[in-house]
């Protein structure tokens, strides 16, 4: 008997409700059209600061090492991310994943970071003990690019920690 009484109850607060929300809806009606009008023109500024991400004119450092040009980064943007499969592992952004590190930063695991030479050694080499993570890095991160296409994503690295643009 009491839980009858509950049902009804609970029946009834229920009825009140959406009558109270049909009421309140149908008083709000205008107002809501009101306000979905004034805020509609307000993300469109927004747009258009999303950066296209492998744009090849992006920022490279001023003072380049012995040997590197502006060509040879802008080269090793593209190897990054396609031929020498590097982004598989360090991410799109090179900003690592649980598989490889951070390339963005001035830290350095294995290597001089102010060592251009030093960048061409270990990506030919890879490294077969890692410091931090799980796996090795192959020679070459496992792809089949040549010397001078390991030189250029050697000049990309070195630009991406000192201040070039991923
Ligand atoms: C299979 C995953 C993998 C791929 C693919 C890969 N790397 Fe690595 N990379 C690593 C690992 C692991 C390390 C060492 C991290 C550690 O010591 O903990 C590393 C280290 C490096 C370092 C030295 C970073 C430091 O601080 O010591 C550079 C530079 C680098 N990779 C560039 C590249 C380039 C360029 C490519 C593409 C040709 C590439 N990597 C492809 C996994 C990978």
């Amino acid at each position: 008997m009491r839980s009858v009484e509950w049902t009804r109850w609970i029946a009834v607060a229920a009825l009140a409700a959406v009558a109270a929300g049909c009421k309140k809806g149908g008083e709000e009606a205008p107002s809501t059209t009101a306000e979905t009008t004034a805020e509609a023109p307000a993300p469109a500024p927004e747009q258009p600061a999303a950066p296209a991400p492998t744009t090849t004119t992006a920022a490279v450092p001023a003072n380049l090492p012995p040997g590197v040009t502006a060509d040879m980064i802008n080269q090793g943007r593209e190897i990054f991310h396609g031929a020498g499969n590097c982004y598989t592992c360090h991410g799109m952004d090179a900003k690592g994943t649980t598989l490889a590190p951070d390339l963005t930063d001035n830290q350095y695991l294995n290597l001089d970071g102010n060592d251009y030479n030093a960048y061409v050694t270990l990506i030919t080499n890879g490294v077969p003990q890692p410091k931090q993570h799980p796996a090795p890095m192959p020679p070459k991160g496992g792809s089949n690019i040549t010397d001078e296409q390991v030189k250029a994503v050697a000049a990309y690295e070195w630009a991406l920690s000192h201040g070039g643009t991923p």
